[in-house]
């Protein structure tokens, strides 16, 4: 029998109105997704992430549909941070992008901050040092790779909202009490063994591939994966060797299947906790021999060499990913363009260290606020490219239309030094 959606006296009068037109929108919007999925109430949120920002995935009716919404007076109630736009605000013209892009992607940004959003512009903003979250906060993120780290890695609970329905809980604070929210649909349905080495980041995104196509929506638990991961920082926003590699197998498991949590027993807080009670009794067995799959559907067009362009930070790259490419580049010139993609606020604290410099020297750029498939690329020239990411390998040639090689970090970074795929 479906539960019925209980509302507080509160809920009642924004939904009425009360607070008016763009607020009773947003209510709409939550309640209507909490009686479709059977909700029995709403819950407060302690943070939101947007996604869809980029004017790649609004169009005109998305910035339209901002505007009427902010006009209407529609202001967050709780934190909230922004997705990746489709080009570095304050430099895209003299990276490139075309004025009939950047002003429509301007006004969007400028509608989210008109609502009192934060132009965070960043896909990790668990690596943000002013909010990380915290085991057991319920959150409405939309950006499915930050999701997957929010629950699996922290502990924390969201479901993967879509971007009007995470803007929407930002303004009335709350989300639906559904899916992830709820302690019993974070079991694990799946068990993997794994019985090759999985050293690399880039070994972890072709994992990414193998389970998540398998899985689909489940929740995989990794048996045996913690083999491969050294303990993770009690600082998460550094990234370090576990975060970046669990960074990457996040997205990857979100982009090639459509997972949200995930866990590695002795490892992830929830099954070093509850160990393997978390798995469901009927969950199946999925067995990885080796990565040879992952490789070659990720290394999509094996006959190019040309590289036209290497990218590396998908998800937005951390600290310890900046310091390792600029300890690589120190002192080398590029023969092709390089894009470290990653958060503004992560970049402020490279430069401080030295690594953004070092990286401009050898010619690579350092790009804030976008990434190389929220961007128009081919705009800019980008026919090629190559990837240490799962999900950059996932998406750049379906958003942008570019043919694509993969291989670790020395791989690509090769490849920019050379502007060969050797
Ligand atoms: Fe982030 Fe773009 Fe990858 S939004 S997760 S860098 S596809």
């Amino acid at each position: 029998m479906m539960t019925e959606l209980k509302l507080t006296p509160k809920e009642i009068a924004l939904l009425e109105g009360a607070e008016g037109p763009g607020v009773q929108r947003a209510m709409e919007i939550v309640v209507t997704l909490g009686r479709i999925y059977g909700a029995p109430d709403l819950v407060p949120v302690k943070h939101v992430q947007i996604a869809g920002v980029s004017y790649k995935n609004l169009g005109d009716a998305g910035v339209a549909f901002l505007n009427e919404w902010a006009e209407e007076g529609a202001r967050v109630r709780v934190p909230t941070t922004l997705n990746p736009a489709g080009m570095e605000m304050d430099r895209w013209e003299e990276m490139g992008f075309d004025p009939t892009f950047a002003q429509p992607q301007i006004q969007a940004i400028m509608a989210f901050v008109k609502m009192g959003v934060r132009p965070t512009l960043s896909c990790t903003p668990y690596l943000f040092p002013d909010y990380t979250p915290a085991r057991g906060e319920h959150l409405a993120w939309a950006e499915s790779s930050a999701v997957a780290w929010a629950n699996s890695v922290v502990g924390a609970y969201t479901n993967r909202e879509g971007g009007p329905s995470a803007l929407a809980s930002a303004i009335v604070g709350r989300t639906a009490r559904y899916g992830y929210h709820l302690p019993e649909n974070r079991r694990a349905t799946h068990i993997v063994e794994i019985r090759c080495p999985v050293r690399t980041i880039a070994d972890f995104g072709a994992l990414s591939y193998m389970v998540g196509k398998r899985v689909g929506a489940g929740v995989p638990w990794f048996a045996d994966l913690a083999d491969w991961l050294p303990p993770l920082p009690d600082d998460l926003t550094l990234g370090g060797e576990a975060g970046d590699r669990l960074k990457t197998l996040g997205a990857g498991l979100a982009a090639y299947g459509a997972v949200a949590l995930y866990h590695i027993a002795g490892y992830t807080p929830e099954a070093r906790d509850q160990g393997e009670t978390l798995i469901r009794p009927d969950a199946q067995r999925i067995v990885v021999d080796n990565l040879d799959e992952g490789y070659a559907i990720m290394d999509a067009d094996p006959d190019v060499t040309e590289i036209d362009l290497v990218t590396i930070g998908c998800p937005h790259a951390s600290l310890s990913e900046l310091r390792y490419i600029a300890q690589r580049l120190q002192g080398k010139k590029l023969a092709t363009r390089l894009w470290v993609t990653t958060a503004r606020i992560t970049r402020e604290r490279a430069a401080q260290k030295g690594w953004v410099q070092v990286i401009e020297e050898a010619g690579g750029e350092v790009v804030a606020d976008t990434c190389a498939v929220v961007a128009p690329v081919r705009g800019l020239g980008i026919r090629t490219m190559a990837t240490n990411a799962g999900k950059m390998a996932c998406y750049a040639p379906m958003h942008s239309g570019v043919k694509m090689r993969y291989g670790d970090i020395d791989r690509c970074l090769d490849a920019a030094i050379t502007g060969r795929w050797e």
